[in-house]
């Protein structure tokens, strides 16, 4: 099993270029479904999670692939509806199929999706939304069974939580869908405003992504284009926060600074110096990090969930202590064993952490459980007097291109073995 080995204390210097937003990837390349031709998608990360969406696309029939970022997905000879467990188990995101396959197959059978292990992801949301417009769906014991044979209609949904993965699913949905859609209370997260960019950039009719209330006017046909993926909001946070907890600085382009506003501003309130324009930002730490005001986890614009072990990781090398609830996901501190194990000093009732910063972590073997905890340790470890193993990496992979070597070209001590 791949491990990291970090020996911490070293000072991160030096400017990184941000790889294109996972959350963002995989439903535009799920998207492409929907178009009937030729799409090239630029930007995307070298992720596990895309080889695994290009190869479902395979299964599906389309012609996939691509080097160096940018992936071509032909749909011509799209023949296949039909997503086993082998596939949909290793993926969480895998569910992002079912709205684009359902509208231009008008029917499907999906095998329950897997994925990060943050507690139990229940997909009502997205499948109350395609009842109501039309579609007839089937719970299996082991699959899902959803037909339109009426074609999906326009409707008015209204999701009582914003879902990202709903809202994105019903989007898709509605492209192809006979008359309007409107979804009301619509999560505003900025992957969500990239997808309908590309949906509409291939002839959709999309209105109000990134607010609350997204309308979507049903077309016949879309038709193919190139597109940009958006860089990775949380990817940088995590470039940020590594150049913070090692007293560094660092600049990052590629990422839009509007959409990562609530993580800079709370980072410049514990005492780094930050500037950023458009696509550019510049952090500065003196290595003396103040404890937080409380964080509370919401949908974006809110303090996103993803960020919640990164600013953890902070917390613990903090002059004083700093709360936080987490209420979206539930198994959420999938890292504050580990940190414990450095040394942290945390606290946990339920959704609400506690976090007394310590003034040195030390290295430990620790392990990562998902994704945003695995990355939280990392950070721990770089920061943390004398060496580190982090154990579990697959899970960090899925979310960060070439993480080690970024880390070691800006000066940290970290090796893959
Ligand atoms: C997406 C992101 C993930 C991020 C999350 C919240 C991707 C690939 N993943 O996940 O990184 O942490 O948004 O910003 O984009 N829920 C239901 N029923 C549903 C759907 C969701 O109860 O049908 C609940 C979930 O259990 C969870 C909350 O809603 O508690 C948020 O889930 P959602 O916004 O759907 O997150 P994902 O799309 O899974």
């Amino acid at each position: 099993m791949d491990r990291y080995e970090i020996v911490g204390g070293r000072r991160l210097e030096g400017e990184l270029q941000i790889q294109g937003a996972k959350n963002s990837v995989l439903p535009i390349l799920a998207a492409t479904v929907l178009v009937e031709g030729r799409c090239t998608i630029h930007n995307c990360p070298a992720l596990s999670d895309t080889a695994l969406t290009v190869q479902i696309l395979q299964t599906l029939g389309c012609r996939a692939g691509g080097e160096r970022g940018s992936i071509t997905v032909d749909t011509t000879d799209l023949s296949c509806q039909e997503l086993s467990e082998a596939l949909t188990g290793k993926m969480r995101s895998s569910i992002v199929f079912l709205g684009p396959l359902l509208a231009r197959c008008g029917q499907v059978k999906i095998a329950y999706p897997g994925g990060c292990r943050l507690g139990p992801r229940p997909i009502d949301l997205h499948l109350q939304g395609l009842r109501q417009m039309g579609a007839i769906v089937q719970e299996r014991q082991q699959d899902l069974l959803c037909c339109a044979p009426k074609k999906l209609r326009g409707a008015k949904i209204s999701l009582p939580f914003p879902s990202v993965g709903a809202t994105e699913n019903l989007m898709m949905a509605a492209v192809l869908a006979k008359g309007k859609t409107t979804l009301c209370q619509a999560a505003r997260e900025p992957e969500i405003v990239d997808l309908a960019g590309f949906l509409n950039r291939c002839g959709a009719k999309i209105r109000g992504a990134g607010s609350g209330v997204i309308e979507v006017e049903g077309v016949r046909k879309l038709q193919g284009c190139e597109y940009t993926v958006m860089g990775d909001r949380i990817a940088a946070a995590t470039y940020l926060a590594a150049a913070v907890i090692t007293g560094g600085e660092t600049s990052i382009w590629g990422a839009d600074p509007r959409n990562l506003l609530r993580m800079l501003t709370l980072l410049q309130k514990s005492g780094s110096q930050i500037r950023w324009e458009k696509n550019w930002i510049f952090l500065k730490s003196n290595g003396q990090i103040r404890a937080f005001p409380p964080i509370e986890t919401a949908p974006y614009p809110g303090f996103p969930t993803d960020g919640l072990p990164l600013f953890l990781s902070l917390a613990a090398t903090a002059q004083g202590e700093s709360r936080f609830v987490e209420n979206i996901f539930e198994n959420r501190y999938s890292s504050m064993a580990g940190l414990q194990k450095m040394g942290a000093q945390i606290r946990r009732e339920g959704r609400v952490a506690l976090v007394e910063g310590v003034k040195q972590l030390h290295g430990a073997k620790v392990c990562a459980e998902d994704l945003r905890g695995g990355a939280g340790l990392v950070l721990a470890a770089l920061a943390a007097e004398g060496p580190s193993q982090v154990e579990g990496i697959q899970w960090i992979e899925r979310g960060y291109e070439h993480f080690s070597r970024n880390l070691a070209a800006l000066g940290a001590k970290i090796s893959k073995q």
